[in-house]
């Protein structure tokens, strides 16, 4: 605490009765069996009017310069909460109007989508998901905290675990991708990440788990979209990665804007309440998404804002994201007796508990030091972490002839590709005080790292939109390959076209894009492809024309210098694809857990057309979920079973050894799926279960073992019941969804 500030916060500690809280003698029984923190809280709670109560439910969006208007309402209490403010300057005179100025000297809690970095801006969620490494994505998300928490925020909306089939959906790359498991898992550890640990740190920024539930089924991936999906998919699909989360202990969670069993989740009492309260055990805050409260009234399923709120309130929405709808409202429905002041309260309590949490009833000015900020800020240390995830988190996805890595003797190489001097679309999306100048190129990263080779640089065409712009330009890079002894193209899409809102139809690479390397490798010269995008696009034709193929995603700040350590060989690429890669954009969605199904393909038959695919193109995806390629060859022993019997009590290992066949050491990610010969109801052709990581030395061989457990049997029956079946089970290991050892083992009592 800064000594300056010190007779502020005391004098608001007293005022608003929270030092007193130690010595606080309590007024009845109730109090008496209260925890210090919740007499704090009670203490706080009784000194608020009607106004300031619904105030604390209101958060508002403030960015840039503050309004008169916006002063006025902090002064007035109407601000439990701030989105957009940023800074540890700004945000301090912001909480010094609300502490010191405002009629209920509450301090704010400052919130901001810090998805996937702050300043130092990581990879996006998608690409980092490809690393298969949580360890890698909780230190990134720390770099997140340490620096959002620099900056003067407390909170962040944060991790998004929906999960997704559709890559039209912009915010597939928001996503850990298309399974479960590998969601779950991944939302466990941001969580973790970002809260640091404790709950109680200056670098601990609270999570708010987003969006409950099933945003990612949006019909057709258009962004908002309803779907009408059911309850056995929410339940197996759609939550799992939620229920990781709150066991990680994220204290908030956020509605989605979409609807189950049609009723939208501002309003749906039994997704919010019997689902994620009662069967969930979620006991934190809940908040709304932008605007949803008054969405419900355009929607046509609330009368007007009133009845809107009402249900919002039933549903348990404790803080109104951005409408000001609570704020306004509220007051006159507990004056009207609409809404009890008990049902008011409690959300009160919910938005203190997490003021709390941050640590701001205790000091509310801890987030706001300005030299800490500069300090945090786009560290080395920081940027050496994200650069790490953004390593493992590239996917090697073709390798002809093994001309990746580079062979150092290259003296000229052609850098072709509108995307190759790109920054900020390196960003993504969600890039908050990211600022593109800080961003490394592919190009100036493959500059750095190959200081002798010359570049031959053209865009090759122009990105102006999904226009098909830019055609007078190919000449001129195909003279530039000419000179070259390669070529490596940076192809993919700009920043805006993926993201919120960021739907698209085609799955093609945007522009001439497709046509420009057609053009390009008509010269012959050896090509590699860096694909920068935030979702799969189909490549079917991109890595007919390209001899490597390496997908970077959108790699963040230190993204062109990862992608050249790739290039090199100074990292040797493990990514694995956490969704699948359709070879036709009509194959979507497509993804390797689908039902089995009567009409089973059957790619070895002669006759496949009573089948469940497609006539005019192959039933295969182009990359399937799991894939990736390295410099290293591994080479899988068969399955080792402990027994080929598991009790339901009981539990069995598998193992495999894997060796690394070739001269350089790398990283194989190896996979573990199972699958139930008979269940009640059509199941998953097989399910992720598990996965290890190896790092394994030039030749070496290391055991992979996974203990088999009757949990990881346990499904939905008919009734939507949980239930294990006694029988037999086929088990997979190996390097990809499609690439597997086989083994089967039996459950009994
Ligand atoms: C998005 C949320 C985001 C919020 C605040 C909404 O439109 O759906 O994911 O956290 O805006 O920016």
């Amino acid at each position: 605490m800064r000594d300056n500030s010190f007779k502020q916060i005391a004098a608001y500690l007293i005022a608003a009765g929270v030092l007193v809280s130690c010595t606080h003698q309590p007024r009845d029984n109730r109090s008496s069996s209260l925890s210090l923190e919740q007499q704090q809280i009670e203490t706080l709670l009784s000194g608020l009017t009607l106004e300031q109560k619904a105030g604390q439910l209101s958060l508002v969006a403030i960015g840039g310069e503050p309004s008169d208007e916006d002063i006025d309402l902090i002064k007035r209490g109407m601000v439990g909460s701030i989105i957009k403010a940023n800074g540890a300057a700004n945000n301090r005179y912001l909480q010094e109007l609300a502490v010191e100025h405002s009629s209920s000297g509450i301090p704010i809690l400052f919130q901001e989508d810090v998805i996937h970095g702050y300043k130092t801006i990581s990879p996006i969620p998608l690409a980092e998901a490809a690393s298969w490494d949580l360890e890698a994505i909780r230190l990134s998300a720390e770099v997140a905290a340490r620096e959002a928490t620099a900056a003067g925020i407390h909170l962040t909306y944060a991790p998004m675990v929906d999960v997704t089939r559709d890559p039209r959906w912009g915010r597939v790359l928001e996503t850990s991708g298309e399974d479960l498991y590998l969601a779950s898992v991944i939302a466990a550890a941001r969580v973790e990440g970002f809260q640091n640990g404790s709950t109680n740190s200056a670098d601990n920024l609270l999570t708010c788990t987003k969006h409950f539930a099933g945003y990612g089924a949006a019909l057709a991936g258009r962004d908002y979209n309803i779907q009408d999906f059911s309850e056995r998919e929410l339940r197996e699909v759609h939550l799992p990665p939620f229920q990781a989360a709150i066991d990680a202990g994220t204290p908030c969670i956020m509605g989605a804007y979409t609807a189950y069993n049609a009723v939208p989740a501002t309003a749906n009492i039994e997704l919010m309440q019997t689902i994620l309260r009662g069967e969930m055990g979620f006991q934190g805050l809940v908040m709304t998404d932008w605007e949803t409260i008054p969405n419900l009234v355009k929607t046509g399923v609330a009368k007007d804002d009133y009845d809107a709120i009402e249900q919002a309130m039933a549903a348990g929405y404790h803080i109104d994201m951005a409408s000001k709808r609570y704020a306004t409202l509220l007051p006159q429905l507990v004056r009207e007796g609409r809404i009890s002041e008990q049902q008011l309260d409690d959300a009160v309590r919910q938005v203190l508990r997490l003021k709390q949490q941050a640590g701001l009833l205790d000091d509310p000015y801890r987030y706001f030091d300005t030299q800490r900020e500069q300090q945090k800020l786009l560290s080395a240390s920081n940027l050496a972490t994200v650069k790490d995830v953004a390593a493992k988190s590239m996917v090697l996805l073709k390798n002809h002839q093994k001309l990746l890595p580079l062979d150092g003797t290259l003296s000229d190489i052609a850098v072709i590709g509108p995307l190759a001097k790109a920054q900020e679309d390196l960003l993504g999306w969600w890039s908050m005080a990211g600022d593109p100048d800080d961003v490394v190129s592919i190009y100036q990263g493959l500059q750095n790292a190959l200081p002798n080779t010359r570049f031959h640089y053209a865009p090759g065409v122009t990105l102006e939109g999904f226009e098909k712009h830019g055609a007078a330009l190919i000449p001129q890079a195909v003279e530039k390959v000419k000179q070259a002894d390669m070529v490596i193209m940076v192809l993919g899409e700009e920043r805006w076209m993926s993201g919120e809102g960021g739907s698209t139809a085609s799955l093609h690479l945007p522009g001439l894009q497709e046509q420009l390397l057609q053009a390009i490798a008509e010269t012959n010269k050896p090509i590699v492809t860096v694909i920068v995008a935030g979702r799969p696009y189909v490549l079917t034709d991109i890595a007919k024309h390209s001899d490597a193929l390496l997908m970077a995603w959108m790699p963040g700040t230190t993204g062109g210098d990862a992608v050249a350590e790739v290039h090199t060989g100074a990292y040797n690429p493990s990514g694995k694809l956490p969704i699948t890669f359709p070879i036709h954009q009509g194959q979507v969605p497509l993804f390797y857990s689908y039902r089995s199904t009567s009409h089973v393909f059957d790619a070895g038959a002669d006759n496949n057309r009573y089948t469940t695919t497609f006539r005019d193109v192959p039933h295969e995806p182009l990359y399937p979920f799991g894939f990736g390629l390295s410099y290293s060859e591994f080479s899988y022993s068969d399955i080792l079973l402990s027994s080929p019997t598991l009790k339901r009590h009981g539990s069995i290992s598998a193992q495999v050894t894997v060796e690394n066949t070739s001269d350089v050491p790398g990283r194989e990610v190896v996979q573990l799926y199972i699958r139930a010969r008979v269940s009640s109801v059509t199941r998953p052709v097989k399910e992720l279960k598990g996965f290890i990581l190896l790092d394994l030395a030039a030749g070496e061989s290391q055991v992979a073992r996974f203990e088999i457990t009757p949990q990881m049997l346990e499904y939905l029956g008919p009734d939507l019941k949980q239930r294990i079946d006694n029988g037999e089970y086929e088990l997979f290991i190996g390097s990809s969804s499609a690439e597997l050892q086989n083994s089967t083992f039996s459950l009994t009592d």
